[in-house]
Parts: C-alpha cells; sequence; structure tokens
C-alpha cells in the first residue's frame, strides 16, 4: 500500500468504526457484532501504530486513554457553571410557576428532564473537533479531565456539523457497572464506593485514564452553553440540535404546556425512577423558550427559569441487631448487619452489607443502634449513617473477631488490603464457596447445584472439592433432603454435559485470584491447553495484552501448587475437558493478512490443489471458509466446471477468482 491508500484507509475505518459507535453506545442500535468491530479497530491500530503520523485526532483507539497525568490544570469556566434551585413539593412547584409568571407576564411553558445523579461535565467542540472537558469544581474553576473524558464512548471525538460549541451534562455510571465494580472491588480488597456517583467522581478523578477508560461510563448533554453562528428559539430545541450533532440526550424528555403537566411528569417518574438503568435524584425543570429565559435571568447561585425537583428521599431508620460474619471464596471476611426487617422502595429489607471494619469503625456502628438505610444503585441496601442521637448507652461495641468464624485459624490483614482474610486453605467456608462458584453460571454452569445442595453435599462429606462432584452417584444423592428422582437424574445429566465445556470455563471456576472470566477468556484463548497455561512462567503470561503483573503473578504461584496439578490431572481422569474451544486467536499473519475476516467459498475442481488444502490455507490465513454463496460471501474461488454458485456469484457482484490468483495470493501472504 502506498502512503496514500493507508491514509484513506485509516481515514475510512476511523468514520466507519466511529459511526458502529456512535449506534451502539449514543443511539442503542449496534450495526455490527462486537467482534467486527474489534477486527476493524485491530486493523486500524495496526495500520496508526505503523503511520502514527496519519493517526486522527477524533481516532478510536484514542478511547482507551492515554498517558498518565501529574496532576489536572484548572481551567476557568467561560460561562460559570451554577447549581439550582430545589423545589421539595407540589407547592415548591407552584410558586416555582407563579413567580415565573409574575415576572414574564404571561404563563411559561417548560421543557422537563430526568435529574441524573453523577457529575456535572462541559465539553468544548472547536470546528466539531472535542479540544477540552472540564469538571464544574466550585463553579467557577474546573479541572480540565479531558484525557478521561475521551474514554466515555458516548461523547462524539468529532461532531456531525463543523460547529465551535460548548455543551454540558451529566457523566454517570449505570447503576449494573456500579454493582460490578464494587463486587470486583470487594474481592481484591478495595474501599467500595458507596453509590452511583461517587464511583463516577472517583473515576473522572483519577490521573491514569486508563482506569476511567475500564469504569463503563456514560453521559447525557442536557445543555449548550455556547454555540457560534445558530440561534436556537427554545430549550427542547437546543436538545434536538445536539442530538443531531451525535450527542446522547435522554428521550425522557418532555415539552410541558403548563404547571399541571410539570406535576403529572414528576409525579410519573417518582413511581417508574427505580426501573431506570441509572440513578436520578429528581427532575429538572426548565422555562423552555429561550427569551424567556433570559428575561428571567439569574440569580448570584442559579438562574431563575429552573428548577429542581428532589425527589423524597428514599431512607428510612431501623434498628441494627446484629452483625454477621461470612467468609467468602477467597478468604475474605465480610461483615453484614442484620437489620430489624423494613421496607425500602418497595421491597423489606433484612440485611445490608458492612464491606469491612473501616467501614464500621468510620460509620461508628454498635450494635442496637438506630440506623438509616438506603439501596445504593436503588438495589443494594445500605447502611447510611448512625442515628448517635437515639443511643441509650445500652449499645454494644463491635470487634472483628481475631479468628476465622469457621476454621479458627488466625486472620490477617494484608498490606494495603481493608479485607480481613482467612488464608487456611482447607477453611471449610472458602471451600463450600468455591465450590458454589465452581459451578455458577459463568463458570462449569451445573444447573440444579445451588447453593443449598452444594452445602448438603459438603454437610454429607460427599464433596470436598471440585473433583468430587464428577464422582456422585445416584444413590447417595437420592437419600438428600427433597432430592426426587427426576431432580437427580436432571443434575447427573448436567454434571455430565459440563465436562464437555470449554476451558475458559474451568478456568474461571477454579477460582485463580483475580481471574476473572474475561482473564479466563483471554488465557484459554492464548494457551488453547490447560498443559501450556501449566507450563507459562510469568514474563509469557505478562506478556499477553490484559494479563497485569498483579494477575500473572497470581496464575503462576497457583499453577506452582502440587495440589493444583494433582486436581487437574484428576479433573481430566473424569472426562472433564480442558481445551479451548472457541474460535481461535488470530495470529499476526492471520490478522494481517487479504484473507482474514473474508468469508469465502471455493467451487469447481482445482489442479493443483484439493478444495480441502485450499481451505485449510485459506483459514490459516484468517479467513473463513463457508459453503453456501450469500450477499455475506467476499469471494469465490472457481475451479473447472464451476456450476450453480459461480451464477450465483455472478448475479450478486461478489468478486471471483480462478486457482492461479488464488495460489498468487497465498504466497503473497505468506
Ligand atoms: S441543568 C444552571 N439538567 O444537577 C444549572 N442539570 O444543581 C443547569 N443535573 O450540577 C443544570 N441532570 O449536574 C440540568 N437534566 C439536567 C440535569 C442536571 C442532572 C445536575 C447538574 C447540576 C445539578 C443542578
Amino acid at each position: 500500500m502506498t502512503v496514500k491508500d493507508v491514509q484513506h484507509e485509516i481515514n475510512r475505518l476511523t468514520d466507519v468504526l466511529n459511526d458502529y459507535a456512535y449506534h451502539y453506545y449514543v443511539l442503542d442500535q449496534p450495526k455490527v457484532s462486537d467482534a467486527e468491530y474489534d477486527q476493524l479497530l485491530n486493523e486500524l491500530k495496526r495500520l496508526e501504530e505503523e503511520h502514527p503520523e496519519l493517526k486522527r485526532d477524533d481516532s478510536p483507539s484514542e478511547r482507551v486513554g492515554g498517558q498518565p497525568l501529574e496532576h489536572f490544570v484548572k481551567v476557568q469556566h467561560d460561562i460559570p457553571m451554577l447549581s439550582l434551585s430545589n423545589a421539595f413539593n407540589e407547592n415548591d412547584l407552584r410558586d416555582f410557576d407563579r413567580r415565573a409568571k409574575q415576572n414574564l407576564g404571561h404563563e411559561p411553558s417548560y421543557s422537563c428532564e430526568l435529574k441524573i445523579d453523577g457529575l456535572a461535565v462541559t465539553l468544548k467542540y472547536d470546528k466539531g473537533r472535542f479540544v477540552l472537558g472540564a469538571t464544574r469544581g466550585d463553579g467557577t474553576t474546573g479541572e480540565d479531565i479531558t484525557n478521561n473524558l475521551k474514554t466515555i464512548p458516548s461523547i462524539p471525538l468529532r461532531l456531525k456539523e463543523d460547529v465551535t460549541i460548548e455543551v454540558r451534562g451529566e457523566a454517570f455510571m449505570p447503576k449494573r457497572s456500579f454493582i460490578r465494580l464494587n463486587e470486583a472491588r470487594e474481592e481484591n480488597g478495595e474501599a467500595l464506593f458507596a453509590n452511583p456517583r461517587n464511583a463516577a467522581a472517583g473515576s473522572l478523578r483519577q490521573l491514569n485514564p486508563k482506569i476511567a477508560a475500564k469504569r463503563n461510563l456514560d453521559i447525557f448533554i442536557y445543555s449548550v452553553s455556547q454555540l457560534e453562528g445558530k440561534e436556537m428559539a427554545s430549550h427542547h430545541e437546543s436538545l434536538e440540535f445536539v442530538k443531531q450533532l451525535g450527542f446522547k440526550t435522554n428521550d425522557q424528555h418532555k415539552y410541558c404546556r403548563n404547571i399541571e403537566e410539570v406535576i403529572a411528569y414528576c409525579e410519573d417518574w417518582l413511581g417508574k425512577r427505580a426501573d431506570l438503568p441509572y440513578e436520578i435524584d429528581g427532575i429538572v425543570i426548565k422555562v423552555d423558550a429561550l427569551k424567556d429565559q433570559e428575561a428571567l435571568g439569574f440569580t448570584a447561585k442559579s438562574p431563575r427559569w429552573a428548577t429542581a425537583y428532589k425527589f423524597p428521599a428514599e431512607e428510612v431508620v431501623t434498628t441494627l441487631v446484629d452483625i454477621e460474619l461470612s467468609v467468602g471464596r477467597t478468604g475474605v471476611v465480610t461483615p453484614t448487619a442484620i437489620l430489624e426487617p423494613v421496607s425500602v422502595a418497595g421491597t423489606t429489607v433484612k440485611r445490608a452489607s458492612l464491606h469491612n471494619e473501616d467501614l464500621i469503625r468510620e460509620k461508628d456502628i454498635k450494635l442496637g443502634d438506630k440506623v438509616t438505610i438506603k439501596k445504593a444503585g436503588d438495589i443494594i441496601p445500605e447502611v447510611v449513617n448512625v442515628l448517635t442521637s437515639h443511643r441509650t448507652g445500652n449499645e454494644l461495641d463491635f470487634n472483628m473477631p481475631k479468628e476465622c468464624p469457621e476454621c479458627h485459624s488466625e486472620l490477617i490483614r494484608i498490606e494495603g488490603e481493608v479485607a480481613l482474610r482467612c488464608v487456611n486453605p482447607k477453611c471449610p467456608a472458602q471451600i463450600r464457596e468455591g465450590l458454589i462458584h465452581f459451578v455458577s453460571r459463568n463458570a462449569m454452569n451445573i444447573d440444579g447445584l445451588g447453593e443449598k445442595v452444594i452445602t448438603q453435599l459438603f454437610d454429607h462429606d460427599l464433596v470436598t472439592d471440585v473433583a468430587d462432584l464428577y464422582k456422585l452417584h445416584r444413590e447417595e444423592l437420592l437419600k438428600l433432603e427433597r432430592m426426587g428422582e427426576k431432580s437427580v437424574d436432571n443434575l447427573l445429566k448436567a454434571i455430565e454435559t459440563s465436562k464437555e465445556n470449554s476451558l475458559e470455563k474451568l478456568l474461571f471456576g477454579l477460582g485463580i485470584r483475580y481471574v476473572g472470566s474475561k482473564a479466563a477468556k483471554t488465557l484459554a484463548q492464548h494457551f488453547e491447553t490447560i498443559e501450556k497455561l501449566q507450563g507459562a512462567n510469568r514474563e509469557e503470561l505478562e506478556a499477553i495484552d490484559e494479563i497485569g503483573e498483579k494477575m500473572a503473578d497470581s496464575i503462576a504461584s497457583y499453577f506452582e501448587m502440587p495440589e493444583v496439578n494433582a486436581l487437574i490431572e484428576e479433573l481430566q481422569g473424569q472426562g472433564v475437558n480442558t481445551d479451548y474451544k472457541g474460535p481461535r486467536l488470530q495470529t499476526e499473519n492471520e490478522s494481517t493478512s487479504f484473507f482474514s475476516g473474508k468469508t469465502i467459498v471455493l467451487t469447481g475442481s482445482m489442479e493443483q490443489m484439493t478444495r480441502d488444502d485450499a481451505k485449510v490455507e485459506i483459514e490459516a490465513r484468517g479467513g473463513n471458509v463457508t459453503g453456501s454463496v450469500s450477499k455475506k460471501t467476499d469471494l469465490l474461488i472457481a475451479g473447472d466446471k464451476a456450476g450453480s454458485k459461480l451464477t450465483k456469484a455472478q448475479d450478486l457482484n461478489i468478486e471471483i477468482w480462478n486457482e492461479e490468483r488464488l495460489l498468487q495470493e497465498l504466497q503473497n501472504n505468506d
């Protein structure tokens, strides 16, 4: 390829990938599969590595996060980032409307929007290019977090029109991502985030943008603060305009003709907020006509043309009766508050995780305290604070034990971790939790082996390690509580089926520290057999993308243990598959060759090689050989006496080669 060709290809891939990302992240309407996207992205990255000077500043490869910063640079806002006045009930809303009406001399119409619970950011675009992103700070001066914001895939790096514009919006972490993040942090003994807002703010305040890139953040743009060369008449029109430019706006906004419609909107969302995939803490009500906004103006702190209706807090008070301790799969001892049952946001809450000893100290929690409860991410019950003024003097201090509540070995606090750990590998609680993990969906996925059955098997000494699951007999199982013939047969069938699982499920199931399901897949794809993985040293492991030092160390130490190798041999002896069965990882040659990712059909007879040989050669270069011609076919190789496939390919305008051309290209792409 000439440099011009490369430039052309880089431009084409950048545009195509940005369009795919826009459909996926902004419109929530994916155009292609993840695999297809990844393949094109890899191709672009390869070209960019060879020709860094041709890389575009809106390249999707920019999203992974650049170099860490030493500190954040302060940014002076051209237009201050103000806050909003509050309304707590219908009366407050009517007051707000009355004042606006009085000042304007007519009844205004409104634009109502969800008040997203994240953090306000401002984004500047110069002639359509993203040039600066900053936090609100104190409203006048914020911090430049451009590098972190670039990692949010729904923030366009280049707009659909080359306008110079500043927009504002709320960056946030969806509820599911928040829950997953905290689960992973708990597993690693890291401090937990109290709610999605803190998690989003914490992520965007990281000096290392690679961390923000992993945090699954999103954004809704809710206003235009500066715009060159265009006049808007109303707020709802400007939302429509930013949407056309490629920004993500929240579709739930509503134009309301009067305050009655505003009140109905607020009431409606009060009941529906729990169903949203992100947290909201109220409704923002904005006078819609921009000339009305101008006429109303600002107080020192907030606009007179907008207010925030705050939902009543979903916090309730109850008594903390006890603190229970449980030992997890990795030996982490977690305290859980046992509460006097209380209804919060539609469900009865009886327990709330206290996460670790530090949190108990920080919140000064004692047994018998009156505590305020809420649901973090609207899902997980959380103790917000203690009502110390309600103390009677009968409350009791709580101290974490020195010994494991299950096996009584000494608990250890590993340096740099907040969690207390039982490090006895024979601790029954850890073994039981390890078994539960082994059979779980993302691991070996054995249906019918829930927590209860595992506990029974364990208590009856039928299973002491994961290999024992494959030695269970029908008669033993029938003796267990609530195990009829049918469930036993189904269970045995599920256990048998699990033997065929591809390697990544087994690897994840083994519960190697820091190896989540994604890393397990990477390892399985890379090594293909457990023997090769067992033989890998730390350097080889660390050389793999996505496997860091900590994980490499953990994997290598795991496979150094003789009992681990004995366990794997035992599993293999029971017929458990230890090979990777998914699609093969492309080698460098496969991913860079002409054939890579192409769907190719072979037809007719060949002279110098058989069709089977040709198939092997094409697949070795990353191509995909299929049997029939369709719109998806990229290329037809036609040998002698090619029949209907050739005619069909001609009809569909598909590229056609003869055997000679194939041989030539196979050589070129060796
Ligand atoms: S408009 C003058 N619209 O709520 C401020 N704000 O105190 C105009 N927020 O920090 C803000 N969702 O970050 C507006 N749809 C929305 C919003 C929203 C969340 C936040 C914003 C600001 C706070 C207002």
